[in-house]
């Protein structure tokens, strides 16, 4: 409702290039129109918008799409995003953010693929594929931003926009592979991030936006800055005033600049009196201009349409695939005596704070939707179970004890209680960073007073990052960890509960015991002195070392057995397969893992990486053997000299179903 001023004047003068922020078809091409035929040179304008996990239809937040391992699912989901975006006018999207992220503390890692290299690629390719589809972009096509470029996931302290000081191995062994990955896909466009790499702000950085990215990866669409960080240079204290930060800016490749307006107002002068070249600023005018040219713009400048965005936007279609994904996303993390799935004849007690919740459901960055189009638990749940009995909670922060009590009465008159709770939206994401990992307010208490019952209690958590529950863990009859699964939550949940889908995702972080053990992953280099029952060795002496559940951690509905690996190894290709059988009841899907160790090396290398997975699919009784081929080439590391080798001699591998667990082997490389 505020008036807002596009600066038309300064489009005519030819001083504008893109927008962030803008909406709807008639604004945007209503703009467009007055670059397009009122402008020297006629250089359509490139609106751009965070649509990150969906545009008016809500996806699942990424770190929940990442625990479906099904790339193909986040290629769909990036793609009806894109359709809905273009149709409301929309040329680019600030997504995938493909930052690794170890520190859950970080609210970002809500907006990532988790913890590994090999998942987040495989999920960062996927996503542009979606946004841009295959090859040039069509017109339902986003250009996408591989972003944040790069390490700002390793903030240190997981505090948002910290310091990041890593080695050089660390940085291309783990942080930058999901960034090739994107480029490999084609992303058109890269991000520079708010965070400094060992002292040199990202935004600054020649060596990382230059040399790494154009030199060694070979992207050559355009970098655009992180809002507000080339000004940032200055608080960082490493550019005296704005024109020098633009100057390092641009200088190092950053090639638009969001927000700080440096290029805008200093380029013109610098270049005059010769402290910047006119041709790096070519350079950065060549690249966004062949961006533009990729998307189209020059023949078809204007997209979309209210037409176009009343048919795409929260169509049938685009709910459909969001409660599959929802039903996908999620993780059962624990499930006793089978208390899931519910039987559909039982009295349920639905509690909690977000058991009723709209808003919270949408999880970071779904501003471009409404919790109006959210179907809640309780509303889902209420089509299925003629026995609900649901107690309404007035919010996860201030619930009071009356509220509790209130909870605990119904529960005492059901068969078996559901508690959704969680985190709010609001807390993880951009700018949420939390120094504790437990439920917010006094919702655990709640849990406490309901598990004094003694009725099944089933625990739904609805959240942004891995939390630290060890009195869940232990107490809960089943925790089924459920994410933010956007506007078809409600439906996905209770699609799960009730056993109409089985749950089959897999951790893509690990969940830790207590905030301590942060940072915490699975791929951990060897320490000389693994813990053990000696005291002198690498443990802690108030808590264990192994997190709460590990990544690649979730149960489904059936029991699956395991056996038969075979290994071979011929110096190029590593095969393996192993046969898996569903020993359970039901149909269900397993996520096979391949995990390998190379046990001597020149560098300390993790204990494990993960290579490989494959979603199986199998009725009761059945079995089947999986293969992987894994190229030798994949199993190298960033040696001392910063060299990627493969280096010869022994490795252990396993084929899990999750990073803890699974059929061992080994090999030799000759
Ligand atoms: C800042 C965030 O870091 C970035 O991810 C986002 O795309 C921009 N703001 C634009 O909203």
């Amino acid at each position: 409702n505020v008036q807002r001023d596009f600066h038309e004047d300064w489009i005519k003068e030819g001083l504008v290039g893109s927008y962030l922020g803008i909406e709807g078809p008639e604004e945007i091409n209503r703009l467009q129109k007055i670059a397009v035929e009122e402008t020297r040179l006629g250089i359509p304008l490139i609106f751009g918008l965070d649509v990150i996990h969906g545009y008016r239809t809500i996806f699942p937040i990424p770190l929940a799409e990442a625990c479906s391992w099904d790339p193909e699912l986040a290629r769909r989901t990036a793609s009806a995003a894109a359709a809905e975006a273009t149709s409301a006018g929309l040329h680019w999207t600030f997504a995938p953010m493909v930052d690794i992220a170890r520190d859950p503390r970080w609210g970002r890692i809500a907006e990532g693929s988790g913890e590994d290299p090999t998942l987040g690629s495989a999920f960062a390719a996927a996503r542009v594929k979606g946004f841009q589809g295959e090859g040039i972009p069509g017109y339902e096509n986003l250009a996408a931003c591989a972003k944040h470029f790069v390490a700002y996931g390793a903030a240190q302290a997981g505090r948002d926009y910290h310091q990041v000081d890593m080695s050089a191995q660390t940085l291309h062994d783990v942080y930058l592979p999901p960034f090739k990955a994107a480029t490999d896909a084609g992303v058109l466009t890269f991000m520079s991030s708010f965070n400094d790499l060992n002292g040199v702000p990202a935004t600054g950085n020649h060596y990382v936006q230059t040399e790494i990215l154009r030199g060694d990866m070979g992207f050559n669409g355009f970098v655009v800055s992180d809002s507000n960080s080339i000004g940032e240079l200055i608080p960082h204290g490493f550019a005296a005033d704005r024109a020098e930060a633009g100057r390092l800016a641009i200088t190092a490749g950053v090639d638009m600049d969001m927000v700080t307006e440096s290029y805008r107002w200093e380029i013109p002068a610098m270049v005059a009196d010769g402290r910047l070249s006119i041709d790096i600023v070519d350079l950065a005018v060549r690249r966004v201009l062949r961006v533009k040219f990729l998307l189209g713009l020059f023949e078809h400048p204007y997209r979309g349409s209210v037409k176009d965005e009343a048919r795409a936007c929260l169509s049938a279609e685009h709910r459909k695939l969001a409660r599959e994904a929802g039903i996908r996303s999620m993780v059962l993390l624990k499930n006793d005596k089978n208390t899931l799935p519910l039987r559909g004849s039982s009295q349920i007690a639905l509690v909690g704070p977000l058991a009723d919740n709209a808003p919270d459901m949408l999880g970071s960055w779904s501003f471009t939707g409404s919790p109006n189009a959210v179907v809640t638990i309780k509303t889902a749940l209420a089509e299925e179970c003629s026995n609900l009995i649901h107690v309404p909670c007035s919010n996860l922060l201030t619930m009071s004890i009356k509220e509790i009590e209130a909870a605990v009465k119904a529960a005492m008159e059901a068969d078996v209680i559901v508690a959704v709770v969680g985190e709010t939206a609001a807390m993880s994401g951009e700018a949420a960073s939390r120094q504790t990992l437990g439920l917010p307010g006094n919702q655990e208490q709640l849990l406490i007073e309901l598990k004094k019952t003694g009725k099944p209690l089933v625990v739904v958590l609805s959240n942004g990052r891995p939390l630290a529950l060890p009195w869940v863990a232990e107490n809960a009859d089943a925790i089924l960890e459920s994410w933010q699964l956007g506007v078809e939550a409600g439906h996905a949940i209770s699609d799960v509960l009730l056993g109409l889908e089985a749950p089959s995702g897999k951790l893509a972080a690990s969940f830790p015991y207590s905030v301590g053990q942060v940072p915490l992953f699975y791929n951990m280099p060897s320490t000389g002195r693994p813990a053990g029952d000696f005291k002198f060795t690498s443990k802690y002496i108030d808590g264990p070392n192994t997190p709460l559940y590990p990544f690649g951690f979730g149960l489904t509905y059936t029991k699956f057995e395991y056996s038969e690996l075979t290994v071979a190894c011929d110096g190029v290709t590593l095969e393996l397969s192993a046969q898996i059988k569903n020993t359970g009841l039901r149909k269900g899907e397993e996520i096979l893992q391949v995990y390998v160790g190379d046990l001597v090396a020149s560098r300390v290398r993790p204990i494990k990486e993960l290579k490989s997975f494959s979603r199986v699919s199998l009725e009761p009784g059945r079995s089947k053997r999986v293969s992987f081929s894994i190229p030798v080439s994949t199993l190298g590391f960033y040696n001392s000299e910063m060299k990627y080798v493969v280096e010869p001699g022994k490795f252990k591998v396993w084929v899990g179903w999750s990073s803890a667990e699974g059929l061992e082997g080994e090999f030799t490389l000759a």
